[in-house]
């Protein structure tokens, strides 16, 4: 399961010729993509197929919520399209998450190979006084902490998280708990809109598994050469 590159390039463009373009540039071998809402929304389910085609393991980033019935058929056809990693977010419930999960079983026991499931838990964008809003008490690391257990209690395999989340929920859930870090900024590289970013070695260090990186790479004159010294920060 931890296998392979850790990063994930974000593939955050409006349309399907600029993402494939940036892949053609990448190295299935030392990297993973991801599409969002985005992406997917112009381009549709064909820029998918075509990612995985070309041999990249692909992070459909797409954050299902809705009845267990609807996220069930939806992680099954994400499984079809032969995506590496899919998410949806915890705050769906517990059977949301179970069915998301049996989905998928289903799928890998006809085909040998399962996406990994993982769970958005509170959206980082979301201030505490917007959490009350909504009507969640507590902070919003005591949120993330609940979700995330409730995630891996109802058998996905991790949660997106902030770096800076990372660590308790590392000692939270255990070494197998995958852990998959936006807002990482290699040393010297430009924030961006990022707040509270980490390096990639210190978000690893942290118990980050996956690290997703956008700009960093996409922006980079020679993302190989990005690609390149990010792995090598890693040791990898
Ligand atoms: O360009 P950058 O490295 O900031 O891109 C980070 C990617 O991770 C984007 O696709 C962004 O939507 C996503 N993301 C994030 N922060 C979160 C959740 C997802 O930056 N809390």
């Amino acid at each position: 399961m931890r296998g392979g590159p850790r990063i994930i390039v974000a593939l955050d463009y409006p349309d399907a010729a600029p993402a494939l373009a940036l892949a053609g540039r990448l190295d299935p071998r030392r990297c993973r993509v991801k599409v969002g809402k985005e992406l997917f929304t112009r381009a549709g389910p064909e820029v998918v197929r075509t990612l995985v085609r070309e041999g990249f393991e692909v992070f459909l980033d797409l954050k299902y919520h809705d009845i267990p019935n609807t996220v069930a058929g939806a992680c099954a056809a994400a499984a079809d399209l032969g995506v590496w990693m899919l998410n949806v977010h915890a705050l769906g419930g517990r059977r949301m998450l179970e069915a998301a999960r049996a989905a998928l079983e289903q799928r890998g026991a006809a085909t040998g190979r399962r996406p990994l499931l993982v769970a958005v838990t509170i959206l980082t964008s979301l201030a505490e006084a917007e959490l009350r809003e909504v009507g969640l008490a507590g902070s919003a690391q005591e949120n993330v902490e609940r979700l995330a257990t409730l995630a891996r209690d109802a058998g996905l395999d991790g949660v997106v998280c902030a770096p800076r989340e990372a660590a308790g929920l590392r000692a939270a859930l255990g070494p197998d708990f995958l852990l998959v870090t936006p807002g990482v900024r290699p040393a010297g590289a430009a924030a961006d809109d990022q707040r509270r970013v980490l390096t990639p070695a210190q978000a690893v260090a942290a118990g980050a598994t996956h690290l997703v990186i956008g700009r960093p790479v996409t922006r980079a004159p020679d993302p190989i050469a990005a690609i390149a010294a990010i792995g090598e920060e890693l040791g990898d």
